[in-house]
């Protein structure tokens, strides 16, 4: 992800997610060194995921997919690659939240080994009320 890819990212971030992250979210996840990635096919941008890795624990931070991109195994190939990369960097786990109302997320992430290891209390904003997160971890 560069800085050129932000306005792309900010736009999918408002029509993906009721709490977006804003670009000045971005640019301080890529100034603080995580890694920040745009998956594209040719010139075509399909999703975009941050990722930090702490000695051998990493952490999807974000992960999504465009919309209209949507529901054709990008999602689940992106996360194949972002595991990959964590292990390249010496990662063995891999950890990451999810409200429990994201059932497509949730899915994606049982279906590839995730297991629920905890869950935090009123931990994101909801439109009514706070939303739990389950977190999730898997090993690599
Ligand atoms: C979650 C997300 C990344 C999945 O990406 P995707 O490219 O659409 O998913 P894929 O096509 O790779 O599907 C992989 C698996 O995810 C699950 N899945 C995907 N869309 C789903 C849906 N609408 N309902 C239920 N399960 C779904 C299924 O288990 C699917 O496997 P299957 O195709 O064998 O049934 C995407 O929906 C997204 O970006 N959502 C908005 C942002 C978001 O919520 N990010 C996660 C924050 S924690």
């Amino acid at each position: 992800m560069r800085e050129e890819h932000l306005d792309w990212v900010s736009a999918c971030e408002v029509e993906l997610h009721t709490f977006p992250w804003t670009s000045g979210n971005f640019l301080d996840s890529m100034a603080a060194g995580h890694g920040s990635w745009v998956m594209s096919a040719g010139t075509d941008k399909l999703g975009y995921a941050v990722m930090l890795r702490v000695l051998d624990e990493a952490h999807v931070l974000t992960i999504s997919i465009a919309r209209e991109a949507q529901g054709r195994g990008h999602g689940r190939a992106f996360l194949a690659w972002l595991h990959d990369e964590a292990r390249k960097q010496g990662a063995t786990q891999c950890f990451l939240e999810v409200r429990p109302s994201n059932t497509a997320a949730l899915a994606l992430y049982q279906d590839m080994a995730y297991e629920q290891i905890g869950r935090r209390r009123g931990y994101y904003p909801g439109l009514n009320g706070r939303e739990d997160a389950i977190v999730m971890r898997r090993e690599l």
